[in-house]
């Protein structure tokens, strides 16, 4: 097999020593080789571009990217973050977010495996709005081939993934165009996977189930917006942003980053969780044909959080680095 090419970006804020913790441990698991891409903040600061063209082209022609977090500042006009604006290069219209929860960590449902599968380029993100005197518009965009994709997608990623039902989330009976048609669409790619259930539910009952009976649920696959929120709510069900982790992916390119940012005040403190960041890179080792050592990663990670070993936000008392170490010698 040919070494494959992985990008990594470390970004801003706590994004450096979070890479440099995923890169180690990749290092000990497989042979990839590393190509570094700049992008954010600091790239801003030192080259008038919070996304080189360099960085874009790099990304373009590797298997896969590592990403962690940048910093976008509020009050520069105009300032694009870099993250958006390489999701868009790349086309990368799945966002997919497993929510697994680890062992020691207080939750109110410790049994959890389930995933959201968001459609990451249209709805209402598809970045049209108006002005009209006092009235605002925005245009969601809800295309027959957006629906298509992101259905197949989540149907496939079930399929091997061993889950049993995938849920279509939708406002339906509201929207009945655009959602109408997400719906149909979905139900259409349901037919060709009969060894998948498949059933529908409205946003807001969705939204109110997550925090009930989370048990419910398996695959849900959803629109831009719906997905962003319930996203971040199934976070809070599996420890918070430090544990979560996500991955990007377009027909031909798929990047892989921790749910949180760049975290400014924590960095270069040794206090944050490396959790999503490392779980990220399973994904990725996952993605590039390396499924031993995603399991190997994914194991250790479990192994140490029973040992009790995790830091301060899910209870814990360890340090970054603590934990980095831990997991590197339960890797086998
Ligand atoms: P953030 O995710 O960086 O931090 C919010 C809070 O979450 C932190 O104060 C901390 O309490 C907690 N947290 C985050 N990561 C953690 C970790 N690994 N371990 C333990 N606790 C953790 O979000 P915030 O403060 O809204 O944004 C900071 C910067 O990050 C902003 O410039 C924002 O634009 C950027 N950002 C970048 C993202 C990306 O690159 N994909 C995503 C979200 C925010
Ligand atoms: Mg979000």
């Amino acid at each position: 097999m040919k070494m494959k090419r992985v990008l990594y970006i470390e970004g801003d804020g706590i994004g450096p020593e979070l890479m440099a913790h995923a890169r180690r441990i990749v290092d000990a698991l497989a042979k990839v080789d590393w190509l570094q891409g700049e992008a954010g903040f600091a790239t801003f600061q030192a080259k008038g571009t919070s996304l080189p063209d360099a960085t874009v082209e790099a990304a373009r022609s590797s298997d896969a990217i590592l990403f962690c977090a940048v910093t976008t500042p509020p009050n520069i006009p105009n300032y694009k973050s870099a993250i958006v604006a390489l999701r868009k290069e790349l086309d990368l219209y799945a966002n997919l977010r497993p929510f697994q929860t680890l062992p020691n960590i207080a939750l109110p449902f410790p049994q959890l495996n389930f995933a959201i599968v968001r459609e990451n380029t249209e709805g209402m993100y598809s970045g049209i709005e108006s002005m009209d005197g006092d009235t605002a518009t925005a245009t969601r965009v809800i295309t027959k081939k957006g629906s298509e994709r992101i259905a197949r997608f989540a149907f496939e990623y079930a399929k091997r993934k061993g889950f049993k039902k995938v849920t279509i989330v939708h406002k339906a009976n509201v929207l009945r165009l655009t959602d109408g048609l997400f719906l149909s669409t979905a139900r259409e790619v349901a037919s060709s996977y009969p060894s998948v259930a498949c059933d529908d539910a409205l946003v807001d009952s969705v939204a109110m189930r997550l925090v009930k009976q989370p048990q419910d649920f398996q695959v849900i696959v959803t629109t831009n917006l719906f997905g962003d929120i319930l996203s971040d709510e199934s976070s809070a069900l599996i420890g918070g942003l430090g544990v979560a982790p996500s991955g990007n992916y377009g027909e031909k390119h798929a990047l892989f980053e921790p749910v949180h940012g760049s975290a400014p005040k924590y960095a270069g403190q040794d206090v944050v969780n490396p959790t999503g960041m490392l779980l990220s890179t399973a994904m990725l080792l996952e993605h590039i044909g390396e499924k031993k050592a995603s399991e190997k990663l994914q194991s250790a990670i479990r192994k140490c959080y029973e040992l009790g070993i995790r830091t301060k936000d899910v209870g814990g008392a360890a340090k970054t680095s603590e934990m980095v170490e831990k997991i590197a010698s339960l890797l086998e």
